[in-house]
């Protein structure tokens, strides 16, 4: 049987080094039937094991979600989620990869749980999204602590339908894998975590989220846009690689962007002279707490 990387179970260790993959885990072993799963940890999606309970719990989220994101959510976004299919059942990976493939050439594929840094960087280089195929428990429904098929879905499928966000992602996974050899993980996880799970983009009628930690969240999404506690910053490759996040509660920094393009081209560099430079002030400087905004440092207000 194939295991995801125990060495990120803790949460604490999120901010020493783990993969993007495995942000809120807990202290028990990653849950999911990993039996099922090939070599690459993709496995089928057995549609007909889904009980009405569990279209139930989808639809009910899915709707929260809905109403909720006019004026939080960005247009791409909103533009995108109908892609997803019908929002009263839980869809077809299928059925979503067919028009994936000919907006973007990605395609979603079926995983037990959360999966190694590698595989996960793998999938990614190769336009494959992983997505895990059990949804939440009922009790579960205002948090679940491992990422489900309705984070996965409603939160990262969308954007993968926008092109400069679709390239992006492709190239965080090619990155990724020369971080694993460079030993460099942990500045590339903080990337994933402030941008694809906690991004927000600035647009002409004000901030809008597009990271799907926040879109997938039923209290987040106004948080990111309007909490005045929260710090919003303008994205800096550099700056946000110094940055510690916080897993157990909202965020208290978010990094703006101004384009999923300026997204692309930041990072499209080879991030090999990056990481000795965040390195070398890290040690000059240290870390930056999450919360904080350097002085002159271009920061939004809600
Ligand atoms: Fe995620």
């Amino acid at each position: 049987m194939k295991t995801p990387a125990a060495a990120d179970a803790s949460p604490k260790g999120v901010n020493r080094g783990v993969a993007p993959v495995t942000y809120g885990t807990g202290d028990r072993p990653p849950r999911g039937d990993y039996g099922r799963a090939r070599s690459d940890y993709t496995c089928e999606q057995d549609h007909a094991q889904y009980t009405a309970a569990d279209h139930d719990t989808y639809r009910r989220l899915y709707a929260r979600q809905l109403q909720q994101l006019p004026g939080l959510a960005c247009d791409e976004f909103i533009a995108a989620v109908a892609h997803l299919g019908s929002p009263e059942r839980i869809p077809h990976f299928d059925a979503i990869s067919e028009r994936l493939q000919r907006a973007t050439g990605w395609q979603v594929v079926g995983v037990p749980g959360l999966i190694p840094e590698e595989a996960f960087f793998a999938l990614l280089a190769e336009r494959k999204f992983p997505v895990t195929d059990w949804i939440r428990q009922p009790e579960e429904f205002d948090y679940v602590v491992e990422p489900d098929i309705f984070h996965d879905l409603f939160g990262h499928v969308p954007l993968l339908f926008v092109p400069a966000f679709a390239d992006y992602m492709q190239a965080y996974g090619a990155g990724g894998l020369k971080a694993s050899r460079l030993d460099a993980c942990e500045l590339l996880a903080r990337l994933y975590w402030y941008t694809v799970e906690f991004g927000l983009i600035a647009t002409p009628q004000g901030l809008r989220a597009y990271g799907a930690g926040i879109l997938s969240s039923a209290g987040e999404l106004r948080h990111s846009i309007t909490a005045p506690a929260a710090q919003r910053v303008a994205f800096d490759l550099q700056r946000l690689m110094r940055s510690r996040y916080r897993i157990d509660t909202y965020q208290a920094s978010y990094f703006v962007i101004d384009s999923f393009q300026q997204l692309f081209e930041a990072t499209a560099p080879d991030f090999t002279p990056v990481y000795g430079q965040v390195r070398a002030q890290i040690n000059l400087h240290g870390e930056i707490e999450a919360g904080v905004v350097l002085p002159g440092e271009r920061s939004f207000s809600v």
